[in-house]
């Protein structure tokens, strides 16, 4: 079996899906967001506000090469912004199975807006759906590539990781 990389956008679910997906499967769960921020001893926003923004993508593309290396296989979450810079999308889906998460930018709107602090790109933003939306449309171009794509709107994050693990197995026995 390969690793299993979820990608999203923001709010998208991918870490309360990827937990339920890696006890379905019995893998560990990797969350590069999470090891960043262990990494660096401070969180992602504070990251963005004292190093800035590339040096946060240079530390994502180290973590997930790290990932990815492993032999054992594992689930990993993505930030929603990972696989749209360097070519990651590629690397991903030649060492990796990949997995979109689709959500449409109306639900996303809803879970995001309460939701910001954490999440410095929506900072600051006069029309925070309009944001989502335009952000979400120039990013499906990559998410897109991933080898299952998934639209989640009516799915639980356990509906979603069951989902998964029936399309990892009719993939992986083609
Ligand atoms: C980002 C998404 C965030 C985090 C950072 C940048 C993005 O992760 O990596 O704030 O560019 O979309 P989540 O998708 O887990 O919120």
């Amino acid at each position: 079996m390969n690793h299993v990389v979820l990608i999203g956008f923001m709010g998208s679910g991918k870490t309360t899906v990827g937990k339920a997906l890696s006890e379905q499967l019995h893998y560990p769960l990797y969350d590069t967001d999470i090891i960043i921020e262990m990494m660096e001893g401070k969180p992602v926003a504070a990251i963005f506000e004292t190093d800035g923004e590339e040096t946060f993508r240079r530390y994502e593309k180290q973590i997930i090469t790290e990932l990815l290396n492993s032999r054992e296989p594992s689930v990993i979450v993505c930030g929603g912004g990972t696989p749209c810079y360097s070519r990651i999308i590629d690397l991903l889906n030649e060492c990796a199975v990949t997995v979109y998460l689709h959500v449409s930018p109306d639900i996303l709107y809803q879970r995001l807006k309460c939701n910001i602090e954490k999440r410095p790109l929506l900072k600051n933003k006069p029309n925070l759906r309009k944001f989502i939306g335009e952000l979400l449309q120039q990013r499906e171009a990559v998410y897109n590539k991933a080898q299952i794509l998934l639209n989640t709107d009516a799915l639980t994050p356990e509906e979603t990781a069951e989902e998964i693990k029936a399309r990892l197995s009719l993939l992986l026995h083609k």
